[in-house]
């Protein structure tokens, strides 16, 4: 029998589904869109991007495969062959998305935080997981030299 401490959840479910995700990828485009070096890379319409990155992100995370269903496999170096990424514009990239992390799980603010993250006191473990997670897919879509 399952005792209700080894009941797992998983981080989509902690952070509180698809809304998280879909808050991360809004305060993450908005800060895009000011960016000059990241709007020379972008789609002047950022509605299918805001769009597929958070049903991405909702799906690596645990949570439903609507991203596969609707995309099919992810590949996600292939994707972003198209488009210009150097140093520049994975630096500008992670930037953006350590501050919509920033924004959606403060460390320092549990009443900020979703409620299922700062009761479970897992906020360090989830940001770091992010953090990383972003740090190193960001590197891994550098494709140009940096000149
Ligand atoms: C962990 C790192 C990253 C993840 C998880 C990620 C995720 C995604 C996803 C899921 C899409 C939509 C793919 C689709 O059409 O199905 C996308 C598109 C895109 N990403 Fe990324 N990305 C990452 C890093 C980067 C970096 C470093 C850049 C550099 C500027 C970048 C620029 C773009 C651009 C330009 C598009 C295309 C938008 C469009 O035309 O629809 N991404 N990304």
């Amino acid at each position: 029998m399952t005792e209700p401490d080894q009941v797992q959840l998983t981080v989509h479910e902690i952070v509180g589904g698809d809304a998280f995700f879909v808050r991360l990828v809004d305060e993450f485009y908005d800060r895009v869109a000011q960016d000059p070096v990241l709007v020379a890379v972008y789609p002047e319409d950022l509605t299918e991007p805001r769009r597929t990155t958070a049903a991405f992100l909702a799906q690596f995370w645990g949570g439903p495969p609507d991203y596969s269903a609707e995309r099919g496999h992810p590949r996600l170096r292939m994707r972003h062959h198209p488009f210009r990424i150097r140093t520049l514009e994975r630096d500008r990239w992670f930037l953006h998305m350590s501050a919509a992390v920033d924004v959606l799980l403060p460390a320092d603010d549990p009443a900020a935080q979703p409620p299922l993250v700062a009761e479970s006191g897992l906020v360090a473990e989830v940001r770091t997981a992010m953090l990383d997670y972003f740090d190193r897919g960001a590197t891994a879509m550098i494709n140009s030299p940096d000149e």
